[in-house]
């Protein structure tokens, strides 16, 4: 053996030893998110597998589990799951990954996988668990998304919610309306990473990068790949298509489908950020007549039966000076223009209902009276946070019998910041250290019986000041991790303490698979 192989095969040793005593955390072994039961006892199952994915494992089929679940057995003779469905199995194996990390090589210079004994019985508090990604505000592309699915998996998050279309831009190919993407994909110029609003002779401006950003998109293969790459991960991907407000991009490519054609601006504006006044025109029926061509396309590519279709923030100076919205609202009996929106979302709750499927929208969307069939998604947790109108709860929306899912922009934005010493990383301001992050429970002042329409809850990674998968990892993770375990594991109160000591060990093994996790506090 030469010099360069023994200190090689030294390092390696280090490392595993690193890596066992790591893997073990010192005697528990550490699972994020912890599973709902689990009993150690002594010894460990090794294998001569490459890896964790490589072990024989004994898989049974038990009809009495419920969905998702599963029981693990690991003795020192063999390695057995059970599971009514193929999800729970799935997740039985993510466990065996986070328990088998401790591979080495034994002393005949073959792979040795150990597993510790454990009996686990685990399955999820709820249906729900989501991670959402703003696509538009920067874009990330086919490899990163795959990357945040890997990870969702590993952690048993089961939901990707895929925003998809905003003001500063369209992302998703319609091939009836090629304007969206030839357009829409592309701003003239960008805020640039680091950069801070200043003035100059008394005017405030931003540092930009000069060159044009896109154009950025994904056409249907794009979208189909990702989508069976999500489905073998047993991953939702839920699609965002926002109407009638956060259009800009989409009225830049067809003016004619906004309240004031003429006020629309030829390209979409520059780098910075907004809510353009400028949203598609509710009395415009060739407006609808277009938006369901979009949601037609969106139905023949995603099999989700939930359609996300925004509905948040949308100003409404345009449709009160709009002559055929004005003629919407006395032909349909509506009041103001609160009824119009809720009017819009009715019109596609039954358009997508033909299809089987089912609308969800921010909570603005449950300020009017819509279907309860509408599933929210609870943002807003006070009413300084909204547009001035009436705010629905994530608790009141549960009460009226709407399936809710939570993700109060206080507990669970992760483009806040993180509260870390000396953090060089940009955030859009608030505040989510990792604790609070961890303390999230969507059920939280939601009536006992009620709680059955709590779906679950999701955080979201909007993308204003989070330039490129690096930001992103370094916003997204730890807080995911704690974030997976709020929606797997048992009910807050959880045990913070407990969760960061795990995390030590847990962090370790998102860095050494190239993750750009930050640090714990
Ligand atoms: C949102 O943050 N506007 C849903
Ligand atoms: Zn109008």
């Amino acid at each position: 053996m030469g010099n360069a192989e023994q200190r090689r095969n030294r390092i390696v040793a280090l490392a595993v030893a690193l890596a066992c005593i790591t893997a073990f955390g010192g005697g528990m072994p550490v699972l994020v998110p912890a599973p709902r039961h689990m009993k150690t006892d002594e010894g460990e199952f090794h294998d001569k597998a490459a890896d964790a994915d490589g072990i024989a494992v004994q898989e049974t089929h038990d009809a009495s589990l419920p969905p998702e679940s599963y029981r693990l057995s690991v003795t020192t003779s063999s390695v057995s799951i059970a599971s009514a469905d193929a999800a729970g199995a799935f997740y039985a194996r993510q466990t065996i990954r986070q328990l088998a990390t401790c591979g080495k090589t034994g002393t005949d210079g073959t792979a040795d996988i150990a597993i510790p004994c454990v009996e686990i019985e685990d399955s999820p508090a709820y249906r729900w668990r989501g991670v959402h990604l703003d696509e538009v505000r920067h874009f990330f592309g086919k490899e990163n998304v795959m990357r945040i699915l890997d990870l969702m998996a590993y952690h048993k998050l089961n939901v990707f919610h895929w925003h998809l279309t905003d003001d500063e831009g369209w992302r998703l190919e319609i091939p009836k309306y090629p304007e969206l993407t030839r357009i829409g994909a592309k701003r003239p110029n960008s805020w640039k990473r680091g950069g801070k609003p200043h003035k100059v002779n008394g005017r405030s401006v931003i540092d930009r990068n000069t060159e044009a950003y896109g154009p950025y998109f994904y056409t249907a293969d794009d979208v189909r790949e990702i989508l069976a790459y999500a489905a073998a991960r047993y991953i939702t991907v839920v699609p965002e298509i926002e109407l009638p407000g956060h259009a800009g991009a989409a009225v830049t490519a067809y003016p004619q489908l906004a309240c004031k054609p003429e006020g629309v601006r030829e390209r979409i504006w520059d780098a910075g950020w907004g809510n353009t006044i400028d949203v598609f025109c509710a009395g415009n029926d060739e407006t609808i007549r277009f938006l369901e061509g979009v949601l037609d396309c969106v139905c023949e590519l995603f099999p989700s039966k939930v359609i996300h279709i925004g509905g948040d923030e949308c100003p409404r100076t345009r449709w009160k000076e709009c002559p055929k919205c004005q003629a919407r609202m006395k032909a349909e009996g509506l009041n103001d223009a609160n009824d119009l929106q809720a009017w819009i979302t009715r019109h596609f709750a039954d358009y997508l209902e033909k299809k089987g499927r089912r609308i969800m929208g921010w909570d603005e969307i449950l300020s009017g009276d819509v279907p309860r069939s509408a599933i929210g998604m609870s943002w807003r947790t006070s009413q300084k946070n909204g547009t001035g109108d009436k705010l629905t709860s994530g608790a009141e929306g549960a009460q009226r019998g709407h399936d809710m899912v939570m993700t109060p922009h206080l507990i669970c934005y992760y483009d806040y910041s993180q509260d870390l010493p000396d953090d060089p990383f940009q955030y859009i301001g608030g505040h989510v250290p990792l604790e609070k992050a961890y303390s999230f429970d969507p059920c939280d002042g939601v009536a006992d019986d009620a709680r059955a329409h709590v779906l679950g809850g999701q955080c979201n990674n909007w993308s204003e000041f989070t330039w490129n998968e690096h930001d992103l990892a370094w916003k997204m993770w730890p807080r995911t991790c704690a974030m997976a375990e709020a929606l797997w594991t048992a009910p807050a109160p959880r045990d913070f303490k407990d969760f960061l000591k795990r995390m030590e060990v847990h962090r370790k093994r998102l860095v050494s698979m190239g993750v750009n996790c930050a640090p714990l506090r």
